[in-house]
């Protein structure tokens, strides 16, 4: 059948609308259906019985007043106490700024945070059905499968709150952009791994987390407590999977792996800002950069590393048991030391702490009791 021309969408819409990646990982088949990895087994029986549903277990009548959301929400966002602080450098652009300003600032600041959460939930659902395609071991299938889910219950979630509630969203930050474009393209199905499940699912721990801690609103609350409840679960699966794996590759190989994790971790740090916030407030970034970096100068420095120190607590101790900190004559624990990350080394890692985090079940068993 031939569409007239009218109605295909125009070029432009397309290109704005979608993007499109060629995946070069071989799709396998598994003849084995022997469950014989236990520990994905559980993992796996878990995450069947924790599953939470987007309709009824979040109360979306929750009327949210966006600026009352900013307002008491301890730790907003570090770009809003950067502007502050740069209020009063001379020939600052915020000189003649106030509360409502900065407050506009906080809301643009949050739905660009939550916007970045969606967007990489979706990378997160992607990588997660590549997973179910690629990896070789029947109960990583069965796992990858429930996470794809738990993926898209995410996304869904978060882009609801941001639609529903605050407005609109932001665009991919290109830096988050071009790390899963990365996964998904590449041809080593392990890499999408140690991309996603231990380094992009460790700084969502610790930036849900940390937004948890900070809101007062109950709607957002259950909200990332629910997701976090699944996070874990994505962390512990990749540490479980991969260090089965690490066990048989080549030094080499290994080599390979440790480099990927430096080059993520060291060398791509603070790429992550969205500079559309400043278009949005109609602040011209160039001119305002000087009076914001002299502003960061004269902030407390925990407002930064509260983040950095949440993200490397569980990203230290995974990485060291899969073997990656030690081989190869510790290559990577020299990086990392140097860097200042070791003390992070004997923090609890994820393969066993997941039921900790479990809200859901939690929330169910009282629910019963009462
Ligand atoms: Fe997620
Ligand atoms: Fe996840």
């Amino acid at each position: 059948m031939t569409l007239p021309d009218d109605d295909l969408p125009d070029q432009d819409e397309v290109d704005a609308s979608i993007k499109l990646i060629t995946d070069n990982a071989q799709r396998v088949f598994s003849w084995n259906y022997d469950r014989d990895r236990e520990q994905l087994v559980t993992l796996y029986n878990k995450a069947m019985a924790s599953q939470w549903d987007s309709v009824n277990d979040l109360d979306w009548s929750t009327d949210v007043d966006p600026e009352r959301l900013v307002q008491t929400s301890a730790q907003v966002n570090v770009t809003v106490e950067v502007a502050r602080a740069a209020k009063n450098v001379p020939g600052s652009p915020f000189a003649n700024w106030g509360e409502k300003e900065f407050t506009e600032l906080g809301i643009e600041a949050m739905k660009a945070t939550l916007s970045q959460f969606m967007h990489g939930e979706q990378g997160a659902m992607m990588v997660a059905a590549k997973i179910v395609e690629t990896v070789p071991w029947i109960d990583a299938k069965y796992y990858a499968s429930t996470q794809t889910m738990d993926e898209a219950r995410h996304t869904e979630v978060f882009a609801k709150y941001l639609h529903s509630k605050l407005g609109d969203a932001y665009p991919m930050s290109p830096y988050l952009d071009q790390q899963i474009q990365a996964l998904v393209e590449d041809d080593r199905w392990d890499i999408a791994y140690l991309g996603m499940q231990i380094i992009i699912e460790s700084l969502a721990l610790a930036a849900f987390g940390q937004m948890l801690r900070s809101t007062q609103e109950p709607l957002l609350k259950k909200l990332l407590r629910y997701v976090l409840s699944d996070e874990a679960r994505h962390v512990a699966f990749g540490v479980l999977s991969l260090g089965e794996f690490y066990e048989n590759l080549s030094d080499a190989e290994l080599m390979d792996r440790q480099e990927f994790l430096a080059e993520n971790t060291l060398r791509n740090r603070n790429r992550s800002t969205i500079p559309e916030i400043w278009e949005r407030m109609n602040v011209d970034l160039d001119k305002a950069l000087p009076a914001l970096h002299e502003g960061a100068q004269t902030l407390d420095k925990s407002l930064f590393t509260t983040f950095q120190r949440g993200f490397y607590a569980k990203l230290v101790p995974n990485t060291r048991r899969l073997g990656l900190l030690d081989a190869n004559n510790g290559h990577l624990r020299t990086l990392w030391g140097e860097a200042g990350l070791l003390e992070w080394e004997f923090a609890d890692d994820t393969a066993t702490d997941y039921e900790t985090y479990d809200a859901v079940a939690r929330d169910r068993a009282a629910a019963n009791a009462g």
